[in-house]
């Protein structure tokens, strides 16, 4: 198990290359499985999620070569050569417990089995620390396309008598949309007979990606990225080339890292259009914000000023950015709200960062932060990726040092965070746990 030692007080500065989206990315390797023939994906960040998807997709049948990095020097991020993913058996329709329980996202290995392969057997996703997860509109949804489910021994265990057949749908939530629920609807209904709408989808870019990915297939599909999405059912669907859009979420989490440390950065290969509600709140709080030429410069003046957020679906604040914006915020001058509407109760980086010196009070799912003239280096506990890296964040600017323990859950959705930190000035190291507590 590893951790991170940060001394904090350095001023970030230079240039970091935003990696591929993990949540565009995962959901999208699970659509493979409803292709023929090969398909080959650019910009797939190198994250033990991803490695679990991978697994998972051999696991049912497919064949997945990474290319060393030769393409990607010309076009992007110089870390990771394309993905081939090629179906070679059909017979496999399991996703087991093992895998399922470290990564939530197989569930959208759930649609694409059962369009392609009649059946599909996937163990229910466990609890998680961010809070309740249900997928309840998942299987609501592929039902609504004619499958069958029941459970047994903790798999979800779904089938389909001849083919899926589309129809029109309703497949909002109590907290609104289910984007991995929209993209695994959506990849059913691509090959369902017929037209499928579904009304209340999400909106997220992830979405827009995966529909861009399944268009290139061959599928007919219109008003991604909208709340209404409708997918003409095909009969077949065909290897394809594809990029994965950037990750906003790294890229809004370096942005606040420009803004905590008072640093000045460039962040490459990222799409700002993708993150308007975090720069309109980071503009709020006194950053600054520019865009030339596909490059985001981004400083900030040293006063911090308090802000209200309440997270939202796609295109309002991300939910995966509260925790990062929180730990900003924790030195703005004044008294900071934040509203947690899509997790209610994602507040497990509370606690650590007032280990840090922190002055935060949750109260039902919305958090007061009083602002404080200084964070402290602390011993804290990653609880899960976004908390992890608020925590990082604060260790940034606090005063001494911060050890971050359990830092296998930033891995899952940051690629090589420290390696790009330590590029821009920060010092941080990654060391075993063990080495770190002694
Ligand atoms: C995706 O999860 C992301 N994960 C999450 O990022 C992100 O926080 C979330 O979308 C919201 O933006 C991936 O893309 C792999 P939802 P997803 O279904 O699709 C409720 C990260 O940090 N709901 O949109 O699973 C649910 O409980 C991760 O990278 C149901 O009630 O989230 C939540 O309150 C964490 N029933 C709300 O909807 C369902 O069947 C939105 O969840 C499904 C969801």
């Amino acid at each position: 198990m590893d951790s991170f030692l940060i001394r904090g007080g350095n001023r970030l500065k230079g240039k970091i290359e935003i990696s591929g989206s993990k949540n565009s990315a995962l959901p999208i390797l699970a659509a493979c499985l409803l292709a023929e023939g090969k398909t080959t994906l650019h910009s797939v960040p190198r994250l033990s999620d991803i490695d679990s998807m991978n697994k998972l997709m051999g696991e049912l049948g497919c064949h997945i070569y990474r290319h060393e990095s030769a393409d990607s020097r010309v076009n992007g991020p110089a870390l990771n050569g394309p993905l081939d993913i090629t179906v070679t058996d059909e017979s496999k329709i399991e996703a087991r417990y093992d895998i399922v329980k470290t990564m939530r996202a197989s569930i959208c290995v759930l649609g694409p089995l059962l369009a392609k392969r009649g059946k599909g057997v996937v163990s229910i996703p466990g609890g998680c620390n961010i809070g309740d997860r249900p997928v309840d509109l998942h299987v609501r949804g592929l039902q609504k396309l004619g499958a069958e489910f029941h459970t047994e021994n903790g798999n979800i265990v779904g089938e389909v008598r001849g083919r899926l057949k589309g129809c029109r749908m309703y497949l909002g939530g109590a907290q609104g949309p289910t984007v991995l629920g929209t993209i695994n609807v959506m990849c059913a209904a691509a090959l369902a007979e017929g037209e499928t709408v579904i009304v209340g989808a999400a909106c997220e870019p992830e979405v827009t990606d995966c529909a861009q990915m399944l268009i290139k297939m061959g599928a007919k599909i219109s008003g991604h990225g909208t709340p209404e999405i409708k997918i003409e059912g095909v009969d077949k669907l065909t290897g394809c080339e594809h990029r994965i859009i950037p990750d906003r979420i790294e890229c809004g989490t370096f942005m606040i890292a420009a803004a905590i440390t008072n640093g000045e950065l460039e962040l490459k290969h990222c799409n700002l259009d993708h993150l308007v509600a975090v720069v309109d709140r980071l503009e709020e709080v006194g950053v600054n914000i520019a865009r030339e030429n596909g490059t985001i410069f981004v400083n900030s003046s040293r006063r911090l000023t308090p802000v209200e957020m309440t997270t939202q679906p796609y295109p309002g604040f991300p939910t995966d950015c509260q925790a990062q914006l929180m730990a900003l915020l924790c030195l703005a001058d004044g008294i900071s709200v934040i509203t947690e509407r899509i997790f209610p109760d994602r507040f497990l980086h509370v606690g650590e960062l007032n280990r840090m010196g922190g002055r935060i009070r949750k109260e039902g799912p919305t958090a007061i932060i009083q602002g404080v003239k200084d964070l402290h280096g602390a011993p804290v506990m990653a609880s899960d990726l976004r908390a992890s890296a608020a925590l990082v964040l604060a260790g940034l600017v606090a005063k001494g040092q911060t050890r971050i323990d359990r830092v296998y859950h930033i891995d899952r959705g940051y690629e090589k965070i420290e390696q790009k930190l330590a590029a821009v000035g920060a010092d941080i190291e990654r060391v075993k746990e063990a080495k770190a507590a002694a």
